[in-house]
């Protein structure tokens, strides 16, 4: 064993040494030999040196100690009922606890137990209710149940498994991955979490359980893509509520282009046929070329109306604009052709008899 990895050793006995003494059985009495079935972390470190290094530090290390949680729990007079799950060894009874934080054996099990099977139930016993993580999980459908807690979270640091939430879900969303990847969404560092999971804190006065995101689909009323892009539409929110006003129109949102409600999917700059299948008159007049620039018969709906704000204010009404597909043409129409076609020869006519005449 090197001298580096001695030192932090002997940081992490320290630190667990700090662990023990904080045994606390100041909220009741608890009965010694109950203090001899929970051994503490230093027991467990004797043998598990790598776990121990993950565990320390961890949110679960901390729940007691949490500066937040011991802010909240004094201000509420310091309730027993908090140490259930901000514990270890918790005694309803006695309202007695073994250790502070969520430790090795609040898991495992006291002493040797040294259960190795950790089930999502477990996780359960404690992140529901207020922060009804495990309810969301359970509720998130089939397809969810082979997503574990411990796939996405780290069993002994809980932090993140992968590098980003993103990484979390292309475990097995590799094709939704791909199609984010090469939009600015990916580039700007939007997460699939961002959206999939909507997150709010409880309302305790209310009663309202947290929001914790765990279901991995929103609601209508969840998603607001506006909470980043400051787009208010004028005119087009009247397409609905929220995001789906603007799914309306970025309706293949992952690869951010533009999807008819026939699904046809078009690139975002060739909108033409979106605005088409609302507006069939405006695109049919500016089909036939009497609605648009006189000069670019070409140009799309979008050169003149914002997407977002349509109106173009300003203008009543638009130049004349000739007929599409004679636009450029010499000015003289087949009719006109036809005419004068038929006078000359008319006129030919009239100039034989009368030279017959003369
Ligand atoms: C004296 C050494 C020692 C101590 C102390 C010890 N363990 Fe173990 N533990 C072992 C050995 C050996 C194994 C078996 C390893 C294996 O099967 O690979 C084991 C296995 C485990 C397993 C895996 C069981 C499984 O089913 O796969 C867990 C979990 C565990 N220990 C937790 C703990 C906890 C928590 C503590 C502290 C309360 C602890 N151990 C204390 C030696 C120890
Ligand atoms: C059923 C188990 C349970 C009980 C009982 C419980 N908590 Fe918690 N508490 C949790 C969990 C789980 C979290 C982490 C939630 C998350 O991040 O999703 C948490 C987080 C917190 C946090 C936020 C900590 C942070 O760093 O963000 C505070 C503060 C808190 N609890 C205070 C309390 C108080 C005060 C009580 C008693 C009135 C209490 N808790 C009772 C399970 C519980
Ligand atoms: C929040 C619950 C939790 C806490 C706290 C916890 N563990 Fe674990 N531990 C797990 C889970 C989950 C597994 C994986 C079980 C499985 O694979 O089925 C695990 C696995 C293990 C294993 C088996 C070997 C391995 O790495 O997979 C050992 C040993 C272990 N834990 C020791 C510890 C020790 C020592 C501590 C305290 C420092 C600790 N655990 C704290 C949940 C926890
Ligand atoms: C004894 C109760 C308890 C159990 C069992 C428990 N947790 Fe926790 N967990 C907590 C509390 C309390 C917190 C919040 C601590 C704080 O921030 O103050 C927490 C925090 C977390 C966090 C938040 C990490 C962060 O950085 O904010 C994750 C992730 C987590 N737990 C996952 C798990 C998983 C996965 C399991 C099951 C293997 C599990 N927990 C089992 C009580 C528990
Ligand atoms: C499919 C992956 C996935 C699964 C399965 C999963 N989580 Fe999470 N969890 C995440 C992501 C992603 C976040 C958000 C982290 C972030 O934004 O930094 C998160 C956040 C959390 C948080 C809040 C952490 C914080 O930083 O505030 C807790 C607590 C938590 N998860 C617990 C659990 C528990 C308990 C389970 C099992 C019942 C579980 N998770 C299942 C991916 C997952
Ligand atoms: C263990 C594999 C796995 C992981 C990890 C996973 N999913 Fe899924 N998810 C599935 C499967 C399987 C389906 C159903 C088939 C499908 O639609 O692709 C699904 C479906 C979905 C759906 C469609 C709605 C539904 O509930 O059927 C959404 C949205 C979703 N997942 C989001 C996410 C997000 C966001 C993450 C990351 C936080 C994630 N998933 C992580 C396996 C997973
Ligand atoms: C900008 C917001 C946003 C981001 C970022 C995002 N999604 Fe979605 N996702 C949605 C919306 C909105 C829907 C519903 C689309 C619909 O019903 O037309 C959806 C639908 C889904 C579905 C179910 C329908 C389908 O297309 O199969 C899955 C699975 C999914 N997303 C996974 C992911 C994954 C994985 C990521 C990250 C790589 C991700 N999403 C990133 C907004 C987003
Ligand atoms: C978490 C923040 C966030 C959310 C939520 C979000 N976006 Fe974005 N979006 C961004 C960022 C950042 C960019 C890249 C900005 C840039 O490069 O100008 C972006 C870019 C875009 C672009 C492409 C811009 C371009 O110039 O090519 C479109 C279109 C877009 N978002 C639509 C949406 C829609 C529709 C929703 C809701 C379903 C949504 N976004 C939700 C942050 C977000
Ligand atoms: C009526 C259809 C429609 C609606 C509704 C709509 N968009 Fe767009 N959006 C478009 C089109 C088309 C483009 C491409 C415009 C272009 O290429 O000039 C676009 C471009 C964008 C861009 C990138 C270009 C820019 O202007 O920065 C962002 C970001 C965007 N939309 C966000 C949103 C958000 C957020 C909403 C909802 C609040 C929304 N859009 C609603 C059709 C729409
Ligand atoms: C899903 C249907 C839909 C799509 C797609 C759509 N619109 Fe609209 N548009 C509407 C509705 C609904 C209104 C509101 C009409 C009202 O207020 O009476 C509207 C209003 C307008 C207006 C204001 C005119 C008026 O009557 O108030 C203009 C201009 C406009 N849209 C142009 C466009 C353009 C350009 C596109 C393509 C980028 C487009 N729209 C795509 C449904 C749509
Ligand atoms: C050369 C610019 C230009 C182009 C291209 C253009 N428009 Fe317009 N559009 C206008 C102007 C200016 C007005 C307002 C004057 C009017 O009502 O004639 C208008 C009016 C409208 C209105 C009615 C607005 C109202 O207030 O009643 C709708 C709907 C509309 N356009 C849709 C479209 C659609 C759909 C396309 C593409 C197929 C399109 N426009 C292409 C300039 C343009």
């Amino acid at each position: 064993m090197d001298r580096s990895k001695m030192f932090k050793l002997a940081t992490l006995v320290t630190l667990v040494l700090f662990l023990m003494t904080s045994i606390n059985s100041s909220v009741g009495a608890s009965a010694q030999e109950e203090v001899e079935e929970y051994r503490g972390p230093g027991y467990c470190l004797e043998c598990h040196v790598s776990p121990m290094e993950d565990w320390l530090g961890s949110s679960h290390d901390l729940a007691f100690r949490d500066p937040l949680f011991q802010e909240e729990w004094k201000a509420q007079g310091s309730p027993a009922s908090c140490l259930s799950c901000h514990t270890t060894g918790f005694d309803e009874d006695e309202n007695s606890y073994k250790y502070e934080g969520v430790t090795c054996e609040q898991c495992h099990g006291p002493g040797n137990t040294m259960n190795g099977n950790v089930s999502e139930e477990l996780c359960g016993t404690c992140h529901s209710y207020t922060y009804p993580t495990y309810e969301e999980w359970k509720n998130s459908g089939p397809s969810h149940a082979n997503a574990t807690c411990t796939l996405c979270h780290d069993k002994h640091t809980t932090q993140l498994s992968a590098q980003t939430p993103t990484g979390t879900c292309s475990i097995c969303h590799e094709s939704h991955a791909d199609e984010v990847a090469d939009t600015k969404h990916a580039a700007g560092g939007v997460e699939c979490s961002d959206c999939h999971m909507y997150v709010a804190p409880p309302d305790f006065e209310q009663g309202t359980p947290a929001s914790t995101g765990h279901t991995f689909t929103m609601t209508p009323e969840q998603l607001d893509c506006e909470t980043c892009h400051d787009r208010p539409l004028s005119k087009h929110d009247k397409l609905g509520e929220k995001a789906f006003a603007c799914l309306s129109c970025h309706g293949e949102i992952h690869s951010l282009e533009v999807k008819l409600i026939n699904g046809t999917v078009y690139p975002r700059d060739e909108s033409v046929a979106l605005c088409a299948q609302c507006h069939n008159e405006r695109y049919t007049s500016w089909k036939q070329g009497t609605h648009g620039k006189p000069e670019d018969h070409d140009a799309h709906c979008v050169e003149c109306h914002d997407p977002h704000d349509p109106v173009v204010s300003g203008i009543s009404t638009l130049p004349a604009v000739l007929p599409r597909e004679t636009a450029g043409a010499p000015s003289i129409s087949f009719t006109t052709a036809f005419i004068i076609v038929i006078e000359l020869l008319g006129f030919s006519v009239i100039i034989m008899r009368w030279r017959a005449d003369v």
